[in-house]
């Protein structure tokens, strides 16, 4: 090949990979495999290694390159990158509109609705990218807002920032796109996985990981990291360069479109809103929206849309009266790992639980969170007496997301995994590989506690007056020895107890006493058999009809059932070979517990057979098991999850997560109403 003609394969290939890496990074939706690309890659990487001279200073091979700096050179902004006021609630928002609307007005502006833009508030670390001629010239970081440290070498290394404009043909000036660089949950998890595998300190938080990674003075170490980038404004612009969107100069969001047409990620969800109320709800959207992102978050920004109305309001001191950050509740905080205790049980299996120094998580006082066991003790390396992160999220149990290494004393000491039942002394035993440590011991008293609680709960035979604080006296003071021995309580026995009156002790025995007829799903449940949830008791109820027939089930024959997997098979049929649990059912029968046989009907007409639907929320006429019930008992099946294969979601009061799941996937979603009418509809 001549050169011209090197030169040109060159150049082709650059645009290529950079097109696929934008497809990749910044769309997710690459058109090509990753072995298409990394053939490309190669082929570009030989002849520039053979032709050093032709390499292009956007070539995706210059990503990584520069040798390791004894620091950082100083960049003075040439506007300040300023930072933003704060609106903590709901009210501070409207009040926010409210001083913007005033301010207009004195300026003799009248306007009744200012139109908004609305983003996400990244929890990363602010960037500027510097791009002259199309190509990126530098980097730099926001530093006290008038000069920061330029780190070029490691933003280059950040795939999701394009080393060249995209936008054919566009040439000349000088653009600078501002935003926030973060690492997305997933490389973070794996980035601390990692650090604790090499023995480095883990990071506390994705955006101390990112704040750390950016600030490595080896280039090549910054590569290792997968960061991301999204941007959210431009800072200086200088008159030669010319916009690719019409009338970028009047509104925001015609600005930010400009910015995606560069090659750029933007705020996902990112839009206009019109006056305080859109403000108010655009911002509780968000509040559930957030929890289905995949990186995190600390509030949305809100910013007014017009630019001569952005110029009118201009600057105070240090922040933009045209913008605002609207926090949400910290869901996150830092604590200290008091203990970690063992808790066993209704399967005999020893969990550990972290006991913390209470602290508030978005709003909630925490000082307890599972830490489900010894792997994940040893995963995420945690010592008792660590300074500890602690997440709550949605209406999930508050969870220990990393220790803050950093922050040791020396005196803080490893855990270890009692050899014996912390309630019984029995040995222990490892099943599932090791991971999960049981107590073999059936008379395990933990065992009973938990096990005459899960009989008694909402899914189960759902006996009202029965939780953990009643279980808790009646086998302190003996009044049960086992599981039947409910059956056998008499009011008197109640009454003589502590704090039961004459009242509670009768209405207990009347709750116990109505369990006798309950459908045998609920019965199934209550047994409490491994891998047995209402969801599974349900079809296994329906496939046996009766208990006689639940009882003589054999493995082989379980694994014909639909929705039944090996697992749950396996461990039912070991269930209903044990000796011990069987006497047990077999004396809850005879204490004249006797759930009436299923009746399957054919449901074929009904809007709900064959469809997958996924119910969250709080709905007001039915509790969640009797809206599941009736969508199973017309043909429907109830997953926990929504997807792509999910046909309805039904969304009661304060829907989460799920709710935000459903629109991604375009999932039909009913509210209560339209539910019930379905309903129905079809019996
Ligand atoms: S706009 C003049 N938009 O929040 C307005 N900032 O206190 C400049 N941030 O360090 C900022 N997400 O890096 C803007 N969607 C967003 C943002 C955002 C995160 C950060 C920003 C700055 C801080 C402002």
């Amino acid at each position: 090949m001549k050169n011209e003609a090197i030169a040109q394969r060159i150049k082709e290939l650059v645009t290529e990979l950079n097109d696929h890496a934008y497809r990749y990074y910044v769309l997710s939706q690459p058109i090509v495999s990753d072995s298409e690309y990394d053939q490309k890659f190669r082929e570009l990487q030989k002849l520039e290694h053979d032709f050093p001279l032709l390499i292009l200073s956007d070539s995706p091979t210059q990503r990584v390159g520069g040798t390791p700096l004894d620091g950082f050179t100083t960049v003075q902004h040439k506007m300040p990158m300023l930072s933003l006021d704060n609106a903590m609630d709901e009210a501070e928002l409207e009040a926010f509109d409210e001083a913007v609307r005033r301010f207009l007005h004195k300026e003799g502006k009248v306007s009744d609705e200012i139109e908004y833009t609305v983003e996400y508030k990244f929890d990363g670390v602010a960037i500027s990218l510097t791009y002259v001629d199309g190509l990126l010239v530098q980097g730099a970081t926001r530093g006290d807002g008038t000069s920061g440290e330029d780190v070029t070498s490691n933003v280059k290394t950040i795939k999701s920032i394009p080393l060249r404009l995209r936008g054919e043909g566009r040439k000349g000036g000088t653009i600078e796109i501002r935003g926030e660089v973060l690492f997305q949950k997933e490389d973070f998890a794996s980035l601390n996985v990692l650090r604790g595998k090499e023995g480095l300190d883990t990071f506390a938080n994705p955006r101390n990981a990112a704040s750390g990674s950016l600030r490595q003075l080896d280039p090549q170490e910054t590569a290792r990291r997968p960061l991301s980038f999204f941007a959210y404004g431009i800072g200086v612009l200088d008159s030669e360069y010319t916009p690719l969107v019409d009338a970028s100069n009047e509104t925001l969001s015609l600005v930010m479109h400009e910015i995606a047409a560069l090659g750029f990620s933007i705020s996902p969800g990112y839009k206009v809103a019109k006056g305080a109320r859109q403000l108010v709800d655009a911002y509780r959207e968000a509040e559930v929206t957030r929890e289905a992102l995949p990186f995190e978050v600390d509030g949305i920004v809100i910013k007014v849309n017009s630019i001569p109305l952005q110029q009118i309001l201009g600057f105070r001191q240090r922040s933009p009266r045209w913008a605002v950050a609207a926090k949400f509740k910290p869901v996150e905080a830092t604590t200290t790992l008091l203990d970690i205790v063992i808790q066993v049980g209704r399967t005999g299996a020893l969990t550990p639980v972290a006991v913390l120094s209470p602290v508030k998580v978005g709003g909630v006082v925490v000082s307890r969170a599972t830490l489900h066991n010894q792997d994940e003790i040893e995963r995420k390396g945690l010592l008792i007496g660590d300074t500890v992160v602690v997440r709550r999220q949605g209406d999930v149990i508050p969870a220990v997301v990393a220790a803050i290494t950093a922050a040791r004393t020396g005196e803080e000491r490893a855990f270890a995994y009692p050899q014996k039942c912390p309630e019984c002394n029995t040995q222990v035993e490892r099943q599932d590989g090791g991971v999960v440590i049981r107590c073999p011991n059936t008379h395990c008293p933990a065992k009973l506690h938990e096990r005459i609680r899960h009989y008694a709960s909402r899914d189960g035979m759902d006996i009202e007056g029965l939780g953990d604080k009643m279980v808790e006296l009646l086998l302190e003071h003996g009044a049960v020895k086992d599981l039947p021995g409910i059956y056998y309580l008499t009011e008197e026995q109640l009454k003589s107890l502590p704090r039961m009156g004459d009242l509670s002790s009768k209405n207990l025995i009347e709750a116990i006493e109505a369990t006798k007829t309950r459908p045998l799903d609920r019965f199934i449940f209550g047994l409490g058999v491994r891998h047995v949830g209402a969801k599974t008791a349900l079809t296994l109820a329906r496939y046996c009809g009766s208990m006689e027939r639940f009882k003589a089930l054999k493995e082989e024959e379980l694994l014909q059932i639909d929705e039944i997997g090996p697992e749950t098979a396996q461990a039912v049929s070991s269930f209903l070979s044990d000796p011990h649990e069987m006497a047990i059912v077999n004396q809850l029968l005879a204490a004249g517990v006797t759930p009436p046989a299923v009746i399957v009907r054919e449901v074929t007409d009904s809007p709900f057979s064959g469809k997958t639907v996924v119910i969250t929320g709080t709905l007001s006429s039915m509790g969640r098991k009797e809206a599941e019930d009736k969508v199973v008992e017309r043909g429907g099946k109830v997953s926990s999850s929504v997807s792509k294969k999910t046909d309805y979601l039904v969304a009661g009061e304060n829907a989460g997560s799920k709710l935000a799941a459903a629109e991604k996937n375009g999932v039909a979603i009913l509210n209560e109403d339209a539910f019930l009418e379905l309903i129905d509809k079809s019996l």
